[in-house]
């Protein structure tokens, strides 16, 4: 069994899989989201299409595995698309279902040639939902209301997004659907003036396999309530983080940033955005970004799982987190699993110790520290003390055992 983490509209969801667990296995029978039907499961009847990473794909021959990090939209994460919208009143108009069956996945085709292409003729319609098989209605219908609302759209001046958005294309779950996935959600109409992530210096998360997950742990000494509300600010828990300065106002679900790190005499800053997911219910939290270093075209990725529990005592908090990570270019060298492992315990525990000083800061009155602006993650001599101590471990053990 292998664990992915997939962004499934907008929210990360995550489950052990075997390695030929498909997206619509993951989706349906994990995760209860029914509205991506299965027929064929051979790739051929399109039933199963949804968006991965913005692009149309069949969730029957997509493997969970292989979308680690990628940003699935359902049906149901199409309910306030307003593309989607207009296609579901003119499916109604137009007598374009009957049991339904094809449709979530018609819906998903229609909705990507309403998007890019910008005035189709009948056949090519056709052709674009040639992958997609009514077995009862036929297609008269479906055609129709596509060409309906392709006309009312571009009657009402809005123009079609060439490729949807597409930089780069690619197999799916590869990421190189780029700005497109967000777009699903969304009116176009807003998409139509969004600057693309690369002019805007950020990358989108999309396309990520952790290399390793760590697991670390700590205890401060204030109640879960106070740490759950403080780890809902997005700039307060920047603030705690060395070398990580907020970029733009964060919202609830995103933030963009930057990070410093010193390794000897090499500087990066990484530039990124991160996405933030927070489940009340269950007092835990997701952390998803990546960032990139135009110097050393070096690429990192991460996600940080957080659980906000009772601690040992009614007044203290314990907080889980599970660290995942992926580090692409010049700087990979330093990607290391065992030692990682233990820069992240320093790291943790240095956001620890913040997080503590911040929270007995507010719970006396008192100003808040000011945050770490202008720091920088010194990895070099971080790794180097670690070095240093495990180095000082096995002289001992081997003076220990002579
Ligand atoms: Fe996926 Fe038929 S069920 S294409
Ligand atoms: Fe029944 Fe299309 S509406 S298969």
């Amino acid at each position: 069994m292998t664990a992915v983490s997939i962004v499934v509209n907008g929210r990360i969801l995550g489950a052990e899989v075997e390695p030929r667990t498909s997206v619509a296995d993951f989706l349906r029978e994990t995760h209860n989201l029914t509205g991506t039907h299965v027929g064929c499961e051979h790739g051929v009847c399109g039933a199963c299409t949804l968006l991965i990473d913005g692009v149309p794909a069949r969730s029957c021959i997509a493997l969970a595995a292989a979308c680690e990090s990628a940003d699935v939209t359902t049906i149901e994460g199409l309910e306030g698309d307003e593309i989607t919208a207009e296609l579901r009143d003119a499916f109604k108009r137009e007598h374009a279902l009957q049991c339904g069956y094809c449709t979530p996945g018609m819906l998903v085709s229609a909705r990507d040639i309403v998007l890019r292409m910008e005035a189709p003729s009948e056949r090519h319609i056709r052709v674009a939902l040639s992958g997609n098989l009514c077995r009862c209605t036929g297609y008269v219908g479906i055609v129709r209301a596509t060409q309906a609302v392709l006309a009312a759209r571009r009657a009402r001046g809005i123009a079609a997004i060439p490729d949807g958005g597409r930089k780069r294309l690619g197999p799916a779950g590869s990421g190189h659907a780029g700005a497109a996935a967000p777009a699903a959600t969304r009116p176009a109409a807003a998409l139509e003036h969004e600057a693309p992530p690369e002019e805007a210096g950020a990358t989108a998360p999309l396309d990520f396999a952790p290399q390793a997950i760590l697991a670390q742990s700590f205890t401060v000494e204030h109640p879960p309530d106070t740490v759950w509300a403080f780890f809902g600010r997005v700039a307060d828990v920047a603030g705690c983080l060395t070398g990580v300065t907020l970029t733009g106002n964060p919202t609830d679900r995103e933030a963009a940033g930057r990070m410093r790190v010193k390794v000897g005499p090499m500087v990066a800053e990484f530039n990124g955005v991160a996405r933030i997911a927070r489940d009340e219910s269950t007092r835990t939290g997701e952390i998803v970004g990546s960032g990139k270093d135009k110097r050393s075209q070096s690429q990192t990725m991460g996600s940080v799982r957080y659980s906000v529990l009772q601690g040992p005592t009614a007044e203290t908090t314990q907080v889980d987190l599970s660290i995942g990570y992926a580090l692409t270019g010049v700087l990979a060298q330093f990607s290391r699993s065992g030692l990682v492992r233990d820069v992240a315990t320093r790291l943790t525990a240095a956001f620890a110790a913040n997080l503590e000083t911040r929270l007995a800061s507010d719970a006396a009155g008192e100003a808040a520290p000011p945050p770490q602006m202008a720091g920088e993650f010194n990895a070099g001599s971080l790794m180097m003390s670690v070095l240093v101590d495990r180095f000082r471990r096995l002289v001992a053990a081997l003076l220990g055992r002579s």
